[in-house]
């Protein structure tokens, strides 16, 4: 298991961090297997997952189960589990909170929002932290891009100080100009990781369910490389055929009794 001093390494020798999604076992382990560095189990399991219209909606309880069921999956792999909405009020309601995620499997806590104070109340207490600027779901009920003005990209670069000065050890950059992520990553010393955010970021992340083509909305900052809600969309209809054709199961799909049993049966 990497830890996160060994992330700040590959930042210091130019190697990328490839971060992506996760929210079950199966994706997980199929993760693990394809080389991903880090799993995040984020609160984007709401909409992609659960079937709740908004990020406020998940609960501690939903993230628990989900970070467990990934940390079953891949048992080696560094694991980030988002705090949701309204869970990180104070000080003492985050570490309490951040207690359960770790409890159910992750190694880092990731919140959203300038507060470089909870950085400190996390890292004193011992957990690693991971914070999260930009585009933020969980306090912008209006998805738009963040940073575009001069004024802005300015505000974003001291925040990304401050919670480095606090000792964070990852930030997520979401939906910040190119430029500025680039400029981001070049100032701290935590890794970047980036969404929406350029390539010269120290890590790339993605929703797992847009990269593997589940989701139907397209976003300008997704790459599709697979098309599996398709494939699972065909290989469910061509089941519904079957069934109602009398094409499966076949005789193989099932078993028999012996035939002493049989007749033993009958009698
Ligand atoms: O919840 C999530 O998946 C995230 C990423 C978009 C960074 O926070
Ligand atoms: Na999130």
């Amino acid at each position: 298991m990497k830890s996160a001093s060994d992330f700040a390494d590959m930042k210091r020798r130019g190697e990328k961090i490839v971060v992506l999604t996760a929210y079950d076992a199966p994706t997980a382990r199929l993760e693990a297997a394809a080389g991903v560095d880090i799993i995040l189990v984020g609160d984007s399991v709401g909409v992609n997952v659960l079937g709740y219209g908004h990020e406020r909606e998940v609960t501690l309880a939903d993230m628990a189960h989900h970070i467990a069921a990934v940390r079953r999956g891949a048992p080696d792999i560094y694991i980030i589990g988002d705090l949701p909405y309204a869970t990180y009020d104070t000080s003492e309601q985050a570490l309490a909170n951040a207690k359960v995620l770790t409890g159910a499997g992750a190694d880092c806590i990731k919140f959203e929002g300038a507060q470089p104070e909870l950085v400190r109340a996390l890292k004193t207490a011992g957990f690693d932290v991971c914070c999260h600027i930009g585009l933020e779901s969980q306090h912008q009920l209006e998805k738009r891009r963040q940073g575009k003005t001069a004024e802005a990209a300015r505000k974003l670069l001291e925040d990304a100080a401050a919670l480095d000065a606090a000792g964070q050890d990852f930030i997520v950059l979401e939906l910040v100009p190119s430029e500025l992520a680039e400029r981001i990553s070049r100032d701290i010393a935590a890794p970047t990781i980036g969404i929406g955010a350029g390539a010269d970021n120290d890590g790339q992340v993605l929703v797992v369910n847009d990269l593997a083509g589940i989701t139907e909305r397209e976003f300008k900052h997704n790459h599709r490389y697979g098309a599996i809600g398709k494939a699972l969309g065909d290989a469910v209809a061509a089941y519904v055929r079957d069934v109602r054709a009398g094409a499966f199961p076949r005789e193989e799909h099932g078993f028999h009794m012996a035939e002493d049993e049989y007749a033993a049966f009958l009698r």
